[in-house]
């Protein structure tokens, strides 16, 4: 989990300050575009990258002046995968008792909405860690996929899982409801084909299947997704919290434990000024001034 609370800095000229050697971070106004930047290897996901980016993942979320978060890589990938030349010496023993990749879901964890802007490659972990991100903008020359059976293994953080669809029973008008794991909803049988054959998806497909939110051309692809987390950033961060908190639970909970949920946390903007000052400012006719209280 990230503690938000560990740090707390007032400006967010702290991210500049970040340096990494894997990643970079910058602001853009309240937003942190994470760049992840092993352009040689195509951003293969290696364990000291991710040790950076959950780093520097704690950090945004400790900033109070960032409201949301873009994840990117090069115009060639997002990412090409788990670094299959750390892989290629592990063996089941290391695995096991390091418990490889289990802290590659940690952003999973992160409370502020990462929005995951994908040109080119985003395979095998670079396809599990685009899903992890609550929504994916895909540039028009994307590919995912799950190509790890041509490696002789299998998906390991979440491929196989956040593609399939999952079905809830609606207690409460017995119809039945399915919720689209995620992001992760282009369904069993063509998870199944993806996963089985390791083919690729294009940018279109991805968008017909649900997979992706839209798809820009790939050199607008980045502008765009900060220009939609510049407009989740003006809202309030606390009620921005709730929604994605809300969403998420609906993978997890029955539909009665989540629609529960999302009552009480309705009911919790109540406490909040922000909820105030929006529904006020909605009466009086003027633009909500939020203050993330
Ligand atoms: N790991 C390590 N290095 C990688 C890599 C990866 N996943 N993907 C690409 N690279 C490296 C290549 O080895 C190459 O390095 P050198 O120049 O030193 O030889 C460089 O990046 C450029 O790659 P290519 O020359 O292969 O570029 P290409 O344009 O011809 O092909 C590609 C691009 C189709 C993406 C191809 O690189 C490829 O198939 N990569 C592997 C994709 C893959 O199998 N991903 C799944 C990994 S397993 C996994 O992710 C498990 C999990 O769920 C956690």
């Amino acid at each position: 989990m990230f503690h938000p609370t560990r740090r707390s800095f007032t400006t967010s000229s702290f991210l500049r300050s970040l340096k990494y050697e894997n990643i970079t971070v910058e602001n853009r106004g309240k937003v942190a575009l994470v760049t992840l930047n092993r352009p040689k290897q195509l951003n293969a996901l290696c364990s000291p990258l991710f040790k950076e980016l959950n780093d520097a993942m704690e950090n945004i979320q400790a900033d109070s002046k960032i409201g949301a978060i873009v994840l990117t890589g090069s115009q060639k990938a997002f990412a090409a995968g788990a670094d299959i030349k750390e892989m290629s010496t592990q063996t089941f023993i290391d695995n096991y008792k390091s418990n490889f990749i289990a802290d590659w879901t940690k952003i999973t964890t992160v409370r502020k909405p990462i929005i995951a802007a994908v040109n080119g490659f985003a395979l095998g972990g670079g396809c599990e860690l685009a899903m992890m991100c609550d929504i994916i903008y895909a540039g028009e020359e994307a590919k995912f996929g799950q190509p790890e059976i041509k490696l002789g293994t299998i998906p390991g953080a979440g491929g196989t899982q956040r593609f399939t669809n999952h079905i809830f029973s609606n207690t409460e008008n017995r119809n039945f409801v399915f919720l689209k794991r995620l992001t992760h909803a282009v369904g069993k049988s063509k998870a199944m084909e993806m996963v089985l054959t390791g083919s690729l998806i294009s940018a279109q497909e991805a968008l017909s299947s649900g997979l992706v939110a839209k798809v820009f051309p790939s050199d607008k692809l980045v502008e765009e997704a900060v220009k939609t987390a510049e407009i989740i950033s003006s809202y309030s961060n606390p009620i921005v919290m709730m929604c994605k908190e809300a969403v998420n639970k609906a993978f997890e909970l029955s539909l009665n434990e989540g629609l529960h949920l999302e009552r009480r946390l309705f009911h919790a903007t109540f406490a909040t000024a922000d909820r105030k000052e929006g529904m006020s400012a909605f009466v009086e006719k003027r633009k909500a001034k939020f203050e993330d209280k």
